[in-house]
């Protein structure tokens, strides 16, 4: 079988968040003896030299859109094993950053999504199955049905749409998205594109695609619901026949405490109790805090926005930095949560770090130097981070939502089992409760925490499993 992934990024290119760590591994986990991948991308001008150096141009040609008519360049490259095709438009893809204004990235996507299905008869792949990521491609499947039909070439074409996050839609006025994406204003009703008066992309992808996944089941059965369902919670369960949810993996390459070359002093599950600590006190030192090897230290890698908690860390973090512990954070985002981790490192400098900035290498550190992992997000379709830290045999502390739910195993002390720890409610107090909890764990029961840490190291979120129910969904259609 054939299948193609479009998508708005991609690891080792381009990231802004996990989106982009799914689509960079998935592809390279399906039986490559029957299932051909390949991955379409916007050829964005920001991406680094080395990759650009090795695009190879393949051809352009014009393209009708609207009342315009737009470039398109194809560019290609072989990277791990997957082929690459790079669209490019100076126009387009000219910013410093993958998404900038909506009224303009609507347009942006909208050009994307129909050159990704342009390119595939000049450049001769004719997919079974398009796998469209997000509303940036939510276009695609609806691109798919109409004009493109006729041709012929795409009218055995199959879709999916998965929604990696439901809050984040493409919503803009309707006559703008009418006028920049050439769909008949037949489109714009209640059934298809349209909602609450406005265009809604991803509404377009869900309700066109053949099949819709998402990042976890607790997340699948979630969005059916109106709390988490981003007001699309009734189109979520008039589609739940065609809805899966398949849980992330991790780049088990990439993400391996034994070759890490980013981390001070590579581990293993069998040596982690004596060569770990060696990646907290290193830290330790490139951040200025206190350097003790006993002190408790909890890591924060995310985008700093309101999905991921951080009001509950405001509201306790005084009350918290009075306890024996140190804090981690890397993370831009909201400038308000920037700005509340530059207090509290400014206000306990030898126990709370800030780093308000992006760095992979910095990530690795702190998934390695950390004990415990905080992660108390609002809604999490799967979330990434805490299973970089489980890899790591560092426990994550999450709330109980969506992909958390699914991949932390909560500690029990009686019967020895668990591999991080979790709360219920969006509370503060009962998150500094877990947080509180974990703490006596690891101060006075280091042999459980130990314990715990083995089994957070050889739990199994490699993508083999995954990549294999997307195997079978492919297969189903
Ligand atoms: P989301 O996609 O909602 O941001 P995930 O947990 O799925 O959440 O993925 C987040 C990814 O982005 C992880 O790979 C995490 O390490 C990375 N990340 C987030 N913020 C930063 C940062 N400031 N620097 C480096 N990596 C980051
Ligand atoms: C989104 C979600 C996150 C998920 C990621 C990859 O950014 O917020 O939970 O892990 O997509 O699927």
């Amino acid at each position: 079988k054939k299948i193609l992934f479009v998508a708005s990024e991609c690891v080792p290119f381009v990231k802004t968040g996990g989106l982009a760590d799914v689509v960079g591994a998935l592809p390279k986990y399906f039986d490559k003896e029957k299932y051909e991948v390949r991955v379409i991308l916007p050829n964005y001008r920001f991406i680094p030299a080395k990759w650009k150096e090795r695009m190879q141009f393949v051809t352009s040609f014009y393209m009708d859109m609207a009342w315009r008519s737009q470039y398109v360049g194809i560019m290609e490259m072989e990277y791990a094993g997957i082929h690459y095709y790079f669209i490019d438009n100076e126009y387009y893809f000219n910013g410093d950053k993958p998404y900038g204004y909506i009224h303009e990235d609507v347009e942006k996507f909208a050009f994307f999504s129909r050159a990704a299905l342009s390119i595939l008869p000049v450049v001769g792949y004719q997919p079974d199955i398009i796998h469209c990521h997000d509303w940036q491609t939510g276009l695609v499947p609806v691109y798919l049905k109409d004009s493109f039909h006729e041709g012929g070439f795409y009218s055995n074409m199959k879709s999916v749409m998965t929604i990696h996050n439901l809050k984040f839609q493409g919503v803009w006025n309707i006559p703008t998205v009418q006028d920049a994406t050439g769909l008949d204003m037949s489109y714009f009703t209640a059934d298809k594109l349209e909602a609450f008066g406005d265009a809604n992309y991803l509404k377009g992808g869900i309700v066109y695609a053949d099949r819709i996944t998402t990042v976890s089941r607790t997340y699948a059965e979630e969005i059916k619901t109106p709390f988490f369902g981003e007001h699309l919670d009734g189109l979520m369960r008039a589609r739940a026949g065609q809805l899966t949810g398949i849980v992330n993996g991790l780049d088990y390459d990439e993400w391996n405490p034994q070759t890490d070359e980013h981390i001070y002093k590579n581990y293993s599950v069998d040596n982690f109790r004596k060569e770990k600590v060696k990646n907290k006190l290193e830290l330790q030192k490139e951040l200025g805090l206190a350097q003790d090897k006993k002190a408790m230290m909890i890591g924060i890698v995310s985008r700093l926005t309101d999905q991921k908690g951080f009001d509950l860390i405001d509201c306790i973090m005084d009350e918290f930095c009075q306890d024996a512990v140190q804090i981690v954070v890397l993370g831009t985002g909201e400038e308000r949560y920037e700005n509340m981790f530059r207090h509290f490192a400014w206000k306990y400098g030898d126990k709370v770090a800030a780093c308000i900035y992006y760095s992979n290498e910095m990530s690795h550190k702190i998934y390695a130097a950390s004990d415990a992992f905080l992660m108390p997000s609002l809604f999490e379709p799967c979330g990434l981070s805490q299973l970089m830290s489980l890899r790591y045999g560092t426990l994550p502390i999450v709330r109980e939502t969506g992909g958390l739910k699914d991949t932390v195993e909560p500690y029990n002390e009686y019967e020895e089992t668990g591999t991080g720890f979790s709360f219920t409610n969006y509370n503060a107090h009962e998150m500094l409760g877990a947080i509180r909890y974990a703490e006596e764990i690891y101060y006075d029961r280091k042999r459980s925490w130990n314990k715990i840490a083995e089994r957070a190291m050889k739990a199994d979120f490699s993508w083999s499993h995954s990549a294999k129910e997307y195997e079978k969904l492919y297969d189903e259609m």
